[in-house]
């Protein structure tokens, strides 16, 4: 069990009733609580919940539909975001209460300041290095409009300006990358037709600039994160290009037969460093790729990547390096 969870257990009587559980973690929260629903933002854990919980969990950007006698929000790593969420909580909670439960270390002390605006808040309980906040909802905000809380920039590069558009809680939220950056400056001689696809899409920056100079070719991009999809989408309805977008959590979600893969993979997750899923890309690459397709990608320099590409998929080339990363470029030749 999540010690989020758990903390919240521990006070079990306030939430028998119609309860929507926002970015719960995948464990047996939804089996404790029988007439709890889930609200989830994460394919990962959406699918796991859907497993277990079948049609008790939805996923997506915008909070289900539904009259609740409560609401509960596990605290996501950004700070917009969770203006966002408790915004869109508290919208459906008038009168009622709203709870908020974290880590110490995601910071959740400070993130209960932001339910001040709601009402009086005050903290139910501190355990498993976790703390439970609770507001009554009294001062009720309006639905908040997830577009007009997006940050809205221009790249210019080689081939003309880009616009890109990036909602809370989204990698590298309203800037460029340094990574992605260079990235970029090296998207040259991939093939020009074929499937692409952008693993770990998030504002679609990889993928806008794919199909713009191979427009050819069908794109996917593909990344876990509800808000990185909605992101994505409109920065191709920005640039008027079209694409398919995956909601999926790693390379097994992608499709196979691919041209190339083109990622500026995730190695962060949470408050905890991981890089599974990038190692699991680098690994399991080759079964997504066709014959002569190409993996290429940035990381950053330290990252010992070149010899699990080798492993799994053939030379691994370095294209360029700057500012601590590096582009790696493979080609698979079963
Ligand atoms: C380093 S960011 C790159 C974002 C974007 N491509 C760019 O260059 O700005 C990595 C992205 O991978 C996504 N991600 C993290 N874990 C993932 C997983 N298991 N499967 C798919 N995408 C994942 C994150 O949500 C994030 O958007």
């Amino acid at each position: 069990m999540d010690p989020r969870s758990e903390v919240m257990l521990r006070q079990a009587q306030l939430f028998d009733g119609k309860l929507l559980l926002a970015g719960l973690p995948a464990d047996d929260l939804l089996g404790q609580l029988p007439q709890a629903s889930g609200w989830s933002w994460h394919a990962g854990e959406q699918q796991r919940l859907q497993r277990r919980f079948a049609g008790r969990c939805s996923f997506g950007v915008d909070a289900p539909a539904g009259n609740f006698e409560a609401a509960v929000l596990f605290l996501p790593k950004s700070r917009e975001l969770t203006e966002y969420l408790l915004q869109t909580l508290a919208a459906r909670l008038a009168g009622r209460p709203l709870y908020l439960v974290g880590e110490k270390r995601a910071g959740v002390e400070r993130a209960a300041r932001q339910l001040a605006a709601f009402g009086h808040a005050r903290k139910l309980d501190s355990a498993r290095h976790c703390q439970l906040w609770q507001v009554q909802v009294e001062q009720t905000p309006a639905h908040p409009e997830l577009s007009a809380l997006a940050e809205r920039f221009q790249l210019e590069l080689a081939d003309g300006p880009l616009q890109v558009v990036s909602l809370p809680g989204v990698f590298s939220h309203g800037r460029l990358d340094r990574g992605s950056a260079l990235l970029l400056e090296h998207l040259d001689d991939l093939p020009a037709t074929g499937r692409l696809l952008d693993f770990g899409c998030g504002a679609g920056v990889l993928g806008a600039t794919l199909k713009r100079r191979y427009p050819q070719s069908e794109l996917f991009l593909l990344d876990v994160d509800a808000f990185a999809l909605e992101s994505s989408r409109l920065t191709l309805a920005a640039n008027g290009l079209e694409a398919t977008l995956i909601a999926g959590d790693g390379i097994d979600a992608a499709p196979f037969e691919l041209s190339a893969i083109v990622s500026n993979p995730p190695f962060h997750h949470g408050v905890h460093t991981s890089y599974e899923a990038s190692e699991a890309l680098l690994e399991r690459a080759a079964r997504h790729l066709a014959a002569g397709g190409e993996l290429r990608l940035v990381a950053n320099a330290f990252l010992r990547y070149p010899p699990l590409i080798e492993t799994h998929l053939g030379h691994c080339q370095t294209l360029a390096e700057a500012d601590g990363f590096r582009i790696y470029r493979a080609v698979h030749q079963p």
